[in-house]
């Protein structure tokens, strides 16, 4: 049982303690929290092999907080054992039908019966998942590819991928959602996040394929504060980037879909050898483009060129920022040049925009009544409908 970790949740620090103490001496790793809603986070940060809880929170109910471990990738499979003071049929029958492996009533006996339960899940393989637990099928689906790109640099790519991401975590808090920044030879979101390790997108490439696995992406990716999601960061500078072992990028986004609910890229303006079959995964495109009649014409060019590889006109999410200020082109105008829609305008913020980068700070957060913060929480809104909708066309 050595090396086996199990999650304590329990809003009572007594019995907390208590149980803590116990496993540690059965040789077990243990985590705990005091909280549903805490123990949600751990148990989706830290994936445990075991979690342990009293079903009775103030936070959450019993069979939201068991749903909530079931429909989520990370912890359908991990065993759920619910400790509790109360007795009643009904309590234990709600959490049998929620999905949890055993009910068991606090009293001396329990910790035997737990004594026991433990040696079956951890010698015997993991305790089965009852049949009656809503839990995924088996393969899980991959997760939806959101890849950002634009015809040329400076269009707010970038700031815009890593506060649309934000606002989709917003939406869907229970998701796992990762941004990784594939723009070479330098990538910019660290910057924007504000993230200074040094694990990237170059020496991840580097560790050996086997050590990168969808657990090694979920505790290690840093969650940069105020932004909820993941990230894996880009080149730090050129001479990694030109040294970046390109080969495996497609490997680590794989490893990535299967182990997030979103994937969101920045490819920037790279159409390259490497970005293309990513881009022709994706379930949704978000093409930014700034109003200069020079970016639209580019635009088009990218258009045609991704039209002829395959791509269909309704994954593009076409979003003209204005970056720049008012002048330049009418929505209208760049429609008619591009030759398709474009879904949405995002104003031009001045210096506040810049301003909120450089404080590491998502727009949501630092003017969240700003019209753009509105958009921001529309738009991911409904570019995650739109993901879902394109994805279940699928044949
Ligand atoms: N709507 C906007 N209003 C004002 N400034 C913006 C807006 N969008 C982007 N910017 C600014 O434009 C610059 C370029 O943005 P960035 O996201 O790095 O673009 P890209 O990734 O396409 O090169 C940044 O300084 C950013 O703060
Ligand atoms: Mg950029």
């Amino acid at each position: 049982m050595v090396g086996k970790t199990i999650l304590v949740v329990d809003e009572n620090q007594t019995s907390r303690a208590y149980l803590l103490n116990v496993l540690r001496e059965k040789k077990f790793q243990v985590l705990e929290a005091d909280s549903g809603k805490e123990g949600l986070i751990t148990a989706w940060r830290d994936n445990p092999d075991l979690i342990l809880f009293d079903p009775i929170f103030s936070d959450i109910q019993d069979v939201e907080f068991i749903h909530k471990l079931r429909n989520n990738a990370r912890t359908n499979k991990t065993s759920l054992i619910a400790l509790s003071n109360d007795s009643g049929e009904m309590r234990r029958e709600a959490c049998l039908e929620a999905g949890v492996n055993e009910y068991l009533v606090k009293s001396a006996d329990a910790m035997r019966e737990l004594d026991r339960i433990l040696g079956l899940v951890f010698e015997g393989g993991k305790a089965e998942v009852p049949t009656s637990a809503p839990v995924r099928a088996e393969k899980r689906e991959p997760g939806l590819l959101i890849v950002f790109l634009s015809a040329k640099g400076g269009t707010g790519t970038s700031s815009l991928c890593a506060n649309l991401a934000m606002n989709i975590k917003g939406h869907q808090p229970d998701a796992g959602v990762v941004v990784a920044d594939l723009v070479l030879p330098i990538g910019s979101i660290s910057q924007i996040v504000g993230y200074q390790g040094n694990l990237n997108l170059v020496t991840v490439a580097d560790l050996p394929s086997g050590q990168t696995n969808g657990e090694y992406f979920h505790k290690n990716l840093p969650e940069p504060e105020l932004w909820k999601f993941q990230l894996l960061a880009g080149s730090p500078d050129p001479q990694h980037g030109n040294n970046l072992k390109g080969d495996r990028i497609g490997e680590i986004v794989d490893v990535l879909r299967a182990s997030y609910d979103f994937i969101i890229l920045d490819l920037g303006r790279s159409l390259s050898r490497i970005s293309l079959p990513l881009i022709q995964q994706a379930d949704l495109i978000p093409l930014i483009l700034s109003t200069d009649l020079s970016t639209i014409k580019l635009t088009k060019t990218v258009w045609e060129y991704l039209r002829s590889q395959g791509i269909d006109e309704q994954v593009i999410y076409a979003i003209l920022n204005r970056a720049v200020g008012l002048e330049g082109l009418t929505k209208s105008e760049a429609e008619e040049i591009i030759g398709f829609p474009i879904r949405t305008t995002m104003p031009y913020m001045g210096s506040n925009f810049a301003l909120a980068n450089n404080l590491n700070q998502p727009i949501t957060t630092k003017y969240p009544k700003d019209t753009a913060s509105i958009i921001f929480r529309e738009m991911a809104g409904e570019m995650i409908k739109l993901a879902r909708h394109l994805r279940a066309r699928q044949p």
